[in-house]
């Protein structure tokens, strides 16, 4: 389609709401765009995930960009699997971030993809999010406030919000198409997926949580919790093979919680490096009864954007320089 607008010359400075790219199939998820990478010569599938600017809290995509964060995001996540791949814990799904890998697009395409993209095998996702908290926070802390719980695994008595479980544990969550994550018992995971591959799942995923924590202590944060999704790889016919790759993103903002660990005091809410500010700023809307937290969500203020913005750069600066 021509334009008379100049939207086209796409500088790679602009928020990025969505991306409407030559490539086949787009679908969007909360906060990424995916589109299918037509393989060269009948090779394994492929697919393109642009993170963009979108910011979701509690489940709604909110109108205002955050410009920039899909970068950070992306490099936030390039930097980990990068760490990973040294550990030999299980292999990621990105094979490039160089949008030169992709055939057919303009320059004004590869230009608005550049930082954003990873080029990655797609994979069948396992529909379970893979959650390890060494922390007693969000979901967790009201369900263990409740019945001294976490998704089913009873916990000891007098543990106060946030504080330190003896040792990290494995608390998966449904992932659904639309709606919230549900938490579910490991028990309920493997009536779902299969014991065998729950098992193996939950066990990497503590090791992959093991591994980052350590890392992020070193660089004075606490990795209170984080998300992991898994996929079976798709062969060249089109069909899920038995080989797990660790997929999505890995301990970004948006799928962990951070906390600088000089600050940290069990007994309260943390400050944090993660989504909870924003989360904090529309509480006070919903509370205020400006907004009941479904779509549409509301237009965020400047000042709001810049203090999000700040606190995904302060995560990243501090994790890996
Ligand atoms: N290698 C992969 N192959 C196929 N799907 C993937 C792969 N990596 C991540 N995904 C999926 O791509 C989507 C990423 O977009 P995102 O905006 O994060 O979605 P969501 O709203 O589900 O969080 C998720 O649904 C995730 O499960
Ligand atoms: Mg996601």
């Amino acid at each position: 389609m021509t334009s008379i607008h100049t939207d086209n010359s796409v500088n790679s400075d602009q928020p990025v709401l969505e991306t409407h790219l030559s490539l086949p199939n787009r679908r969007q998820g909360k906060v990424r765009d995916l589109y299918t990478v037509p393989s060269q010569s009948g090779g394994e599938p492929r697919i393109l995930m642009i993170a963009s600017d979108r910011l979701s809290a509690f489940d709604v995509v909110l109108p205002t960009p955050i410009p920039g964060k899909g970068r950070i995001l992306t490099d936030l996540s390039m930097r980990w699997f990068h760490f990973l791949r040294e550990l030999n814990i299980i292999g990621d799904h990105v094979i490039s971030t160089d949008p030169d890998d992709i055939p057919g697009l303009s320059e004004d395409e590869k230009n608005q993809i550049r930082g954003r993209m990873m080029l990655s095998r797609k994979v069948k996702i396992v529909p379970i999010e893979c959650v390890v908290r060494g922390y007693v926070a969000g979901s967790g802390w009201k369900e263990y406030k409740q019945d001294q719980t976490i998704c089913g695994i009873k916990l000891p008595a007098g543990l106060t919000q946030c504080a330190q479980l003896s040792e990290p544990i494995f608390t998966p969550a449904t992932k659904e198409e639309s709606g919230h994550d549900e938490n579910i018992s490991f028990e309920r995971a493997c009536e779902l997926e299969g014991k065998e591959i729950m098992t193996r799942l939950r066990d990497i995923s503590l090791q992959l949580y093991q591994a980052a924590a350590k890392h992020a202590q070193s660089c004075g944060l606490i990795l209170a919790d984080t998300k992991f999704e898994f996929g079976y790889v798709i062969d060249d016919s089109g069909n899920p093979t038995d080989e797990l790759l660790l997929a999505d993103e890995f301990c970004t903002p948006d799928s962990s919680r951070y906390w600088p660990a000089d600050r940290y005091e069990a007994g309260r809410d943390q400050e944090s490096f993660d989504k909870q500010y924003i989360r904090n700023y529309l509480q006070e809307l919903v509370d205020a009864g400006k907004w009941d937290k479904t779509d549409p969500g509301p237009a965020l203020p400047d000042n709001v954007v810049t203090n999000t913005l700040a606190r995904y750069v302060e995560a990243r600066t501090r994790l890996f320089g």
